[in-house]
């Protein structure tokens, strides 16, 4: 019984042509700045994002610790979401590593608001730890793939200009967010100081993300990647897979939101309580009676389906290119009849009337992979 994972949109594998793109590619060395095709992977994603200058990433973790590191001194604060990648799932590393002290506002499924931050970014004093950038995520994962309004991330830049600070938009489903709301990735890019984009998501490449900002600062982020053994050789056969990924990738993420809106419409049919968030791009939040989620997911996998875990009583579905509208449709129904045996929890029904499904309904696109994990 071959799986249908939905854990996440990290798992895409490289499809044929981008594999043929990947063998194709001119390389060269990339520490020598002699590799054309990582060139012309950062050019054209600098100007994807509105930026001047780009650097290829070995990961989003890194091109995060990158950008954060260009904003914030040891020693520095940063401002983020409570339920941000850079506070919870990367290993610590801002502190760890560059000495960052983080300060987090607690969000409404991870989307900013600008009241909310605005108050927060204080002026520095003799005793208070003097905030230097802010960061927000877009779409928000934990949030439940959540899409930043331009408006809420334009104010808070603006603010956060105003003030001599920065604004790094962690934008490893940027991509996602932009085709939900028909708009280019640069409306989002321009208006930060450091910016990255996950080629190696949605976007199906098997390795990379970019940060993008001006020119000084990416020639002090690519020697800070050098220091911290991130420098690479002739990676331009992955860049390749990142030119192909921006040619081919992006405009078909509709097809995965179309996707995940079928698998939280089939859920909300038969398992109303289960869902009480909206789906605005390629990921599903389900409810689960408090403390059932692990044995909801362990069932699904016995069924086929791969979920994964957010806390005890949420799980997280993600759509992607290598799972068809067929096998979401499978999986739907799998998950709606195991949640609807749930017993009902409190849900907050006002809640399900908060559709905020903006998107225009897509022809699913067949791609399933037959050897998953
Ligand atoms: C919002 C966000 N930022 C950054 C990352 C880190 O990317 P990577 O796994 O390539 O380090 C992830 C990973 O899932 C993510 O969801």
């Amino acid at each position: 019984m071959p799986l249908i994972d939905l854990r996440s949109d990290t798992i895409t594998r490289p499809t044929q042509a981008m594999r043929q793109a990947m063998f194709e590619a001119p390389v060269g060395d990339d520490v020598y700045g002699e590799d054309p095709t990582i060139r012309q992977l950062e050019e054209r994603a600098a100007a994807l994002l509105g930026q001047q200058a780009a650097l290829f990433c070995a990961s989003g973790s890194l091109a995060n610790l990158l950008g954060v590191w260009l904003l914030v001194p040891r020693g520095g604060e940063l401002l983020c979401d409570s339920q941000a990648h850079v506070v919870r799932a990367e290993a610590g590393a801002h502190a760890a590593l560059h000495g960052v002290q983080t300060r987090t506002w607690t969000s409404r499924r991870g989307l900013a608001d600008p009241t909310d931050v605005i108050p927060l970014l204080a002026e520095p004093t003799p005793h208070l730890v003097s905030v230097a950038a802010v960061e927000l995520e877009n779409s928000h994962n934990f949030g439940g793939g959540t899409i930043q309004p331009v408006e809420a991330v334009a104010a808070i830049a603006a603010a956060c200009r105003q003030r001599g600070m920065g604004l790094h938009l962690d934008g490893a489903r940027l991509a996602n967010a932009a085709v939900a709301c028909h708009r280019p990735l640069a409306d989002w890019g321009r208006e930060a100081t450091t910016v990255t984009l996950c080629l190696s998501k949605g976007l199906g490449a098997p390795v990379g993300t970019i940060l993008a900002s001006s020119p000084d600062r990416i020639a002090r982020a690519r020697q800070q990647r050098k220091r911290l053994g991130g420098g690479w050789r002739q990676a331009g056969v992955l860049a390749a897979a990142g030119l192909h990924a921006l040619d081919h990738h992006i405009d078909r993420l509709a097809h995965d939101h179309a996707n995940a809106r079928l698998i939280r419409q089939t859920v909300q049919e038969r398992a109303p309580q289960a869902v009480t968030d909206p789906c605005q791009t390629n990921i599903v939040i389900l409810r689960t009676a408090p403390g059932q989620a692990e044995r909801v997911a362990r069932l699904a996998r016995q069924q086929g389906v791969l979920v994964s875990q957010l806390d005890s009583a949420t799980l997280r579905v993600v759509t992607h290119l290598d799972v068809t509208a067929g096998q979401c449709a499978e999986a739907a129904d799998i998950l709606a009849d195991l949640l609807a045996a749930e017993p009902v929890p409190a849900a907050d029904q006002a809640d399900q009337a908060d559709q905020t499904d903006a998107l225009v309904a897509a022809p699913a696109v067949d791609r399933r992979a037959t050897d998953q994990v």
